[in-house]
């Protein structure tokens, strides 16, 4: 069987962890690993047998026995990059978020429906199983009539690269809430099956690091922080969101002063409540015949970028969109769009 071709764009952090899950499937051949910094390319070939090693993009969107390509940039680059495999006929795998507006999001999602190609983003909390097992207990009505669901997703002080991409916001699109509220916000509109999005009245603070080098921290993934760069994106947000289903409402820090680190979505119902840790399990709290219960269930876990990636090349090969598929995620796009318009007006956003 001829295995399917692949490119990685990008040698970064993620782009790590997309070639490791590729590596475990034996339908790939990475094809090309491509990255700016030709060492971060060479070392796919190595680490996980990348075939060629190259630093310009353009000599895998030529080769036409590349089948999909996968784009792990700054968030800045997902649309132009995506838009330029599209139209040289590759399906896509675009690391979340899709891009920085709704309106560029439209294009990616114009531009693949006009190739007929896949174009998966990478909502990976898609294929965790605990959000899968929650989710089929929201939907069966095992918490009664869901009416709320909260989620928060704060660090003490771990703002990402500071002074680099991450903090810089015409690379970025924003800060905490584009970069982590995503991911939250995505499993939280999934698990809840989409419910509308209406309004959103969302606050965003840049307050911590405004003087960089006066910017204490416990860890810097994405560092060493470039002081010679910039910080002009926020780090802490709050915000409700209005939808046709349940309410929602939310915070998040990448910094702020209170060293309680907390991850967690909550999922509130009439007959019980689910408590998501992220990336963990959940506990259902309620009460049955007059008693209060506490169930914790233990999933055989899988490791859901695995599965995300096996999913995206199944979805290559059957032409079928799956969960990742841009018209089913386009919704979280829309929703961050009003939050930063809210944020930016001071007044509630119509979605
Ligand atoms: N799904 C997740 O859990 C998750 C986790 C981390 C990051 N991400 C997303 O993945 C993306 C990348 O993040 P990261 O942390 O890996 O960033 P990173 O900075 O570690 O890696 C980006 C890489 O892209 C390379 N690059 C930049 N422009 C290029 C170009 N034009 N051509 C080729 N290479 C180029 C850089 O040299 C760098 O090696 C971001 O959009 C981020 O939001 C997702």
């Amino acid at each position: 069987m001829s295995k399917t071709k692949i490119a990685i764009i990008g040698c970064g952090a993620i782009g790590n962890t997309h070639a490791d899950a590729y590596k475990q499937d034996e339908r790939v051949e990475i094809a090309y690993a491509v990255d700016l910094i030709a060492e971060r390319a060479q070392s796919f070939v190595t680490k996980y047998g990348a075939t060629k090693a190259i630093t310009d993009a353009a000599a895998a969107f030529a080769d036409p026995s590349v089948t999909a390509v996968n784009i792990c940039l700054p968030n800045d680059q997902h649309a132009p990059m995506t838009l330029a495999a599209l139209k040289a006929g590759k399906h896509v795998m675009c690391e979340k978020p899709i891009a920085l507006s709704l309106e560029e999001a439209a294009a990616m999602q114009a531009e693949a429906k006009k190739q007929k190609k896949q174009l998966a983003i990478g909502v990976v909390n898609r294929y965790n199983t605990y959000v899968n097992m929650a989710k089929d207990i929201i939907a069966s009505g095992g918490l009664g009539k869901v009416y709320h669901a909260s989620f928060s997703f704060k660090s003490f002080r771990s703002i990402p690269g500071l002074g680099g991409w991450f903090t810089t916001k015409k690379n970025s699109g924003g800060g905490v809430m584009i970069d982590w509220g995503i991911h939250f916000l995505d499993l939280a509109l999934y698990a809840l099956g989409l419910p509308e999005p209406v309004s959103v009245s969302g606050v965003a603070h840049s307050e911590l690091a405004r003087n960089m080098k006066d910017y204490a921290y416990t860890s810097m993934w994405a560092g060493p922080p470039k002081y010679e760069g910039v910080y002009d994106v926020e780090e802490f947000v709050s915000g409700v969101i209005r939808t046709k289903g349940p309410s929602i409402n939310f915070e998040g820090a990448w910094a702020h002063n209170i060293d309680k680190p907390s991850m967690y979505l909550d999922f509130i119902g009439t007959k019980a409540g689910l408590r998501l840790e992220y990336r963990k399990g959940f506990t259902m709290y309620g009460s049955e015949n007059g008693n209060l219960f506490e169930k914790t269930p233990r999933a055989k876990e899988i490791n859901d970028f695995h599965a995300e990636m096996r999913a995206f090349i199944d979805s290559c090969g059957d032409g079928k969109p799956n969960r990742a598929h841009i018209d089913n995620v386009i919704i979280s796009q829309k929703v961050i769009d009003a939050f930063y318009r809210s944020a930016a007006e001071g007044r509630e956003a119509v979605v």
